[in-house]
């Protein structure tokens, strides 16, 4: 993929023009010059957004492994395709070139083929971040069958719900997984499991922790018996263009998880060059994401994008605070890492400690540096900026969803100036609109509104699991003709995009539309605070009121709450008006997270409002024991 990138801000504009004037043009060429294909697609896009019906480089064949994989031996079969960082820096990592990659998944590829698996079958992953989840997906992938990796931190019930949804054939797992101190026995989560669970007809467990497990005769196998026997040739399964790749489970804002279909083509052309652009990615470069595979985030950005690319990216098993809160920048330095991509959830947590943890290391290698999953707060963005990229480093603050597949609106590094808490301008190929509650698209800037886009782009999934009905509903019907995101954006003077935030959290107060997000953006610069979430519960005369939840940082533990609660609402005041100040401020201990460091405001929302009859589903959640703490301290 020689040809596609975008060189400075005035290629941008004109690239940017000519995708929005001919999408088809635009992305023939795109899929012309970056990909082997077996067979040529007859058209471009096919599309009804009515009825969600999408369908990109219509009866093209293809094999994304051999995209990923083959034909990168020729000229980088000895290039390290996958650094595998273990969870305790004392195991050595592991460099896995592209060559090994090829034999691993084929052999892996015909051990599933052994079992039953047939293309279009389902294979559910539940597996912690060793290269075996990276194999597995792949050989799926391969051999035609259809990935759903289910993040190694749910719990059982979570599990099963899942795999009963998209009715998988057979589950590979481990036997157990480290985290930090912790090591976590997921065979017997899998044991559970399954006993709710009538498809599942094999269970493959790979060997990780060596901790003891039940093996059930006939169904579970351990996986290293199974590779001694299988063959390292897997002639990779044609593919249509249509055809599925992957599952993959997002939480809906309420009821049971939504399993969102991507297919093979369009997923693969439109990570692959937004990986390119987006991370300005060279041959040498040494690329991290910290982010799970179980998340969209690590299907699209630690597997497919850069592998489709011949990259180097780096697998992390461990978290960022152990054995120190330092692990991070050890690894940037040991590796040598050029870009890093992570959430903000981890750059204030790890902004918390003393900056001599990340003073330490030598961190010049470091390119480009990534935000994603949340919008990031301006004290974060600074952080980042001044003590991890050495104000040198573009920060690209990414916005996308695991339904967009990729990357939508990001600055293009050394292409589009950054500005702190704005993701700034869309991809070319992708069409931002910003649409009122009366449906009417809001033109100009300056402006703030739902976020919706226009126009299919290759990455968008295709449908939930097994439901497309709620697929329509849920993206295509608040807004006919267009895909809604669910987000509120703001557009600025220059045409700069922020998110503002989930449109759910949104609060009116006193017929005043207030955003969650710069109102804790706000309270984020207080030097006491570390975090906040901000919900709204009912008032008499304002209609809703604003209750906050603080956390504080050490220096801001001994201080007068008081006076803290006065200093916040000033600065409140100060930045959006007064009109946006908290009539309530809980300081707690910490705020309820789900494994994927969202904010859990569904249940900050019911404590404030006093309703502690029904959290909803808890079982996401990474802290469970803080919500006892926060309801018993509530201001009433
Ligand atoms: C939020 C993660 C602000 C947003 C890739 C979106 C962001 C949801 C950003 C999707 C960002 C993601 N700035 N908000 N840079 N990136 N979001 O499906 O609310 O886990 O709708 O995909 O995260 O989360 P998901």
């Amino acid at each position: 993929m020689k040809n596609l990138y975008i060189d400075d801000l005035p290629d941008y504009f004109k690239q940017y023009k000519k995708s929005i004037k001919n999408p088809k043009k635009f992305w023939d060429k795109i899929a012309d010059e970056g990909f082997v294909w077996y067979q040529r697609w007859t058209k471009v896009v096919d599309f009804d957004m009515e009825k969600a019906q999408i369908k990109w480089f219509k009866n093209a064949k293809l094999n994304i492994t051999k995209n990923c994989i083959d034909r990168h031996l020729a000229q980088r079969g000895d290039k390290t395709a996958i650094i595998f960082e273990p969870n305790d820096p004392l195991e050595k990592a592991q460099y896995i070139s592209y060559r090994e990659l090829h034999e691993r998944v084929c052999k892996m590829a015909n051990v599933l083929k052994d079992l039953g698996v047939e293309k279009g079958d389902r294979v559910c992953i539940y597996l912690p971040m060793i290269p075996e989840l990276a194999v597995t997906m792949l050989a799926c992938a391969r051999m035609g069958a259809v990935h759903s990796v289910i993040f190694a931190g749910f719990s059982d019930s979570a599990v099963s719900s899942r795999v009963n949804d998209c009715g998988a054939k057979v589950i590979v797992c481990s036997d157990g997984s480290y985290r930090g101190t912790k090591s976590i026995d997921l065979k017997e989560i899998i044991d559970k499991a399954v006993e709710n669970c009538p498809t599942v007809e094999k269970v493959v467990v790979v060997r990780r922790t060596g901790t003891e497990v039940t093996m059930k005769e006939g169904r579970d196998l351990w996986l290293d018996t199974l590779l001694e026997k299988a063959s390292s040739d897997f002639v990779s399964k044609i593919m249509d263009a249509e055809d599925p790749l992957f599952i993959l489970y997002t939480s809906g804002s309420t009821g049971k998880p939504k399993g969102m279909l991507h297919t093979t083509a369009g997923y693969m052309v439109y990570t692959a060059y937004t990986f390119k652009n987006v991370f300005n990615y060279r041959e040498n470069d040494i690329y991290w994401c910290t982010a799970d595979i179980g998340w969209i985030t690590g299907h699209s950005y630690i597997l497919y994008g850069p592998l489709a690319n011949g990259a180097t990216t780096v697998i992390f098993e461990g978290v960022p605070t152990y054995p120190e809160p330092d692990r991070f920048w050890q690894v940037i330095d040991k590796h040598k890492v050029t870009q890093f991509y992570t959430a903000p959830t981890a750059i204030r947590s790890l902004a918390k400690e003393s900056t001599q943890w990340v003073e330490k290391y030598d961190l010049s290698s470091l390119r480009v540096i990534g935000s994603v999953g949340e919008p990031i707060n301006d004290e974060a963005w600074h952080w980042y900026n001044d003590h991890v990229g050495k104000k040198k480093c573009p920060i690209v603050d990414t916005w996308w969803q695991t339904e967009t597949g990729g990357i939508m609106i990001s600055p293009i590094p050394f292409v589009t100036p950054t500005k702190p808490t704005y993701a700034t301008l869309p991809l070319p190929g992708i069409q931002p609109v910003l649409m009122d509650e009366k449906r009417n698209e809001i033109t100009g800037n300056q402006v703030d509104g739902n976020l919706c886009i226009r126009f299919p782009w290759p990455g968008i999934a295709r449908t939930i699991w097994g439901d497309h009905q709620r697929y329509v509903e849920t993206y295509f019907t608040a807004f006919p003709g267009k895909y809604f995101t669910g987000d509120g954006a703001l557009r600025d003077e220059t045409g700069y995009y922020r998110i503002t935030g989930r449109v759910d959290d949104v609060i009116i107060v006193s017929g005043h539309n207030l955003g969650t997000a710069p109102i804790e953006d706000a309270i984020n610069q207080h030097p006491a605070v570390a975090e906040s979430a901000i919900v709204g519960y009912p008032h008499e005369i304002k209609g809703s009121a604003l209750y906050g939840y603080v956390t504080l940082k050490e220096s801001g533990q001994v201080r007068d709450r008081e006076n803290l609660r006065k200093e916040i609402n000033l600065l409140i005041s100060d930045m959006i008006g007064p009109i946006a100040k908290l009539d309530k401020i809980q300081f707690v201990s910490g705020l309820p997270k789900t494994r994927s460091g969202k904010i859990m405001r569904r249940i900050l929302r019911k404590i404030a409002e006093g309703d502690f009859s029904s959290f909803g589903d808890t079982s996401t959640l990474l802290n469970p024991e803080i919500v006892e703490e926060i309801k018993n301290d509530r201001i009433g």
